[in-house]
């Protein structure tokens, strides 16, 4: 393999991951941020969230940090671009940190780069920076798409074996770029497995990829409402269902529906993306709903239970995060909930083993490190993430606390078991 030089535009999950995996493969490996603070401790060796295997590969010497805007680029051979895309706010994409990671790129170079897009962008997003760019420079740039597939919590993993990669150029006869990355990848994947497609075809293979993970959570979900209404049990529908090779048994867990930086905002992009163009992805649609519709469900249990039982409205979250083994609160079902049962006039108490990145609107909320701690004096318990650590709890140890109930919102503990103790309710169980 022969090592590259590699800038890495954007040092969140996707682009820290990225530029770490690869100069631990030898690749010299920059990463920028616009943030200062970020750029500070991350040359220190300190990675501004959890994820799980990274603190060893960032301590790389390959690895450097600087500043946007402090060095030229042109030493970098191609540079990706992994800055966040996130909602406006009506569903659409936001591009405006891809511009702006864009300009810099334009302005710190005075030589040809390939430029990656790392960042989950709408369909047609490559050809319009590359026009983008000829606007603005005679340099010839080429703009690629590059999607990630990472999983927060598992993202070291999933960087070093993926089962596919998935790259899109603008010209699939172009034989250099074909040999650059499969240069970068073959480290990583099989080459037959390095996908060489359209810009347009690899970005919308991230949307469809998502939406149909979100879509299988969701279908799920509507199942295990109808197994409340029928009598079954959704854990023995699930796993029927997913013992067929074609259905799979990954992805069909019911419970609280999908949270995190993803899910939420890719649907709705795709969903807009489809708008645009007078389209209508009927499916996709009834994904979202779903999605919205599950968690007040569950939250309407919690409310019938404490009306029949005339208990006081003191609860615990257990869970804050948007899944395990990550810090990260984006779109969390705990959040939402948190927030739900508030509004309601519950004293609402939480725990969380992380040191969460809460959003600025909860940047005050109190959450306790130590789990007794935040159950002792409450009345029920709602667990929001499916963690290990929530799998052993014993109801015993519950009853002792004076918890008199779990709600169990991803399914997770054994009914049957915790149901001789205290009461326990739980998402499609009957
Ligand atoms: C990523 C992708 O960017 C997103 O498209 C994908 O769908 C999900 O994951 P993430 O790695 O979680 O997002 O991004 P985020 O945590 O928002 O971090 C982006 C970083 O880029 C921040 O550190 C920010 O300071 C930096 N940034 C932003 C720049 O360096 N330059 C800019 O112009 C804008
Ligand atoms: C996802 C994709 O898996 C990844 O490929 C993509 O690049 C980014 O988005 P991530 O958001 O980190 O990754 O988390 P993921 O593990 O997919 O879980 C997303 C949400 O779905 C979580 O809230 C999780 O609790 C929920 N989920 C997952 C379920 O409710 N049921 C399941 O069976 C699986």
């Amino acid at each position: 393999m022969a090592n590259k030089t590699i800038a890495v535009i954007g040092t969140g999950y996707v682009g820290l991951v990225a530029g770490a995996c690869l100069a631990f493969k030898g690749h010299k490996v920059t990463c920028f941020d616009i943030n200062e603070k970020r750029i500070k401790d991350l040359s220190q060796g300190i990675i501004p969230f959890y994820e799980p295997g990274l603190e060893e590969k960032v301590k790389t010497s390959n690895l450097n940090f600087s500043l946007v805007n402090e060095d030229l680029l042109d030493g970098f051979e191609a540079i990706f671009i992994s800055v966040g895309t996130p909602d406006d706010g009506s569903g659409k994409t936001d591009l405006s940190q891809v511009k702006s990671a864009l300009d810099f790129v334009i302005k710190k170079s005075e030589k040809k780069k390939i430029i990656i897009i790392r960042s989950t962008v709408p369909a047609g997003t490559c050809t319009k920076l590359q026009e983008y760019i000829a606007s603005k420079t005679e340099i010839q740039h080429v703009v690629c798409s590059n999607p990630e597939f990472t999983k927060e919590g598992d993202a070291i993993n999933d960087f070093e074996k993926p089962e596919r990669v998935v790259v899109g150029v603008p010209d699939i006869s172009d034989s250099s770029l074909i040999d650059f990355f499969t240069s970068i990848y073959e480290d990583f994947i099989h080459k037959d497995n390095i996908l060489f497609m359209s810009t347009e075809s690899s970005e919308l293979t991230k949307y469809a990829s998502n939406a149909f993970l979100a879509t299988k959570i969701s279908f799920i979900n509507d199942i295990a409402r109808l197994c409340d209404k029928l009598n079954a049990n959704i854990e023995e529908v699930s796993l029927g269902m997913g013992k067929d090779s074609r259905i799979g048994s990954s992805f069909l867990n019911s419970g609280l529906g999908y949270g995190g930086s993803c899910f939420p905002k890719d649907t709705l992009s795709l969903q807009n993306q489809a708008n645009v163009v007078n389209e209508s992805l009927y499916v996709l649609d009834g994904t979202i709903i779903s999605n919205r519709i599950q968690i007040d469900y569950f939250f309407q249990k919690i409310l019938n239970y404490f009306e029949s039982k005339k208990l006081k409205k003191i609860i615990t979250i257990l869970g804050l995060s948007f899944k395990p083994e990550t810090d990260d609160t984006r779109e969390s079902r705990g959040l939402i909930l948190y927030q739900l049962l508030l509004d309601r006039g519950f004293q609402v108490k939480c725990y969380d083993k992380m040191h969460l990145n809460l959003p600025e609107n909860l940047s005050s909320l109190n959450y306790s490190k130590n789990m007794e701690n935040a159950l002792s004096g409450s009345n029920a318990v709602v667990i929001t993430v499916e963690d290990n650590e929530f799998k052993k709890l014993d109801s015993s140890f519950l009853k002792k606390l004076g918890i008199k109930v779990v709600f169990d919102g991803r399914n997770i503990l054994n009914g049957d078991h915790i149901n001789k103790e205290i009461d326990y309710i739980s998402i499609g169980k009957g």
